[in-house]
């Protein structure tokens, strides 16, 4: 290889390398976006969801049906992050289904926080 071509081999390497750092630069910043606080909209669809899609098993008021009560005394003493996992994986052998694929981690854990706090579609 010539010099030359030696020479831009290394500037095409070095520019694909800083390419990559951007992108991975710009994919760390968007997982912290992700942790930023939850929209107000997004709060109000959640709430929604909670109250007619949790609601058709746990009772639109939140006080039990086919599945438990999910107010505030029942979930005394269950850590937010146990009801979060509940919430983003079900409970295998029960009618508790997934919800992964509509709730991320971070809304999962804003629903369990609302709901030990008495602040969720219980009224
Ligand atoms: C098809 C019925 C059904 C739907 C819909 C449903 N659940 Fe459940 N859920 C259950 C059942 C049944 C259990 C109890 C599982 C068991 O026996 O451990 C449960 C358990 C839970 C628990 C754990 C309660 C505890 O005391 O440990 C949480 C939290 C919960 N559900 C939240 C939700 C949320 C939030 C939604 C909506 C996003 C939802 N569930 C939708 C049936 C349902």
């Amino acid at each position: 290889m010539s010099p030359l071509k030696i020479t831009l081999v290394s500037i095409a390497m070095a520019t694909h390398l800083l390419s990559l750092t951007l992108v991975t630069a710009a994919s760390a910043a968007n997982a912290v976006d992700s942790k930023a606080e939850l929209s107000q909209t997004r709060k109000g669809q959640l709430n929604h969801i909670v109250k007619q899609d949790c609601g058709s098993c746990h009772g639109m008021t939140l006080k039990g049906g086919l599945g438990p009560a999910l107010l505030p005394e029942n979930l005394e003493g269950k850590p937010v992050l146990f009801l979060q996992h509940t919430i983003l994986y079900g409970r295998k052998g029960t009618a508790m289904p997934p919800w992964k694929t509509l709730l991320t981690e971070q809304e999962a854990l804003w629903i369990s926080q609302q709901l030990k706090a008495g602040k969720i579609a219980n009224k």
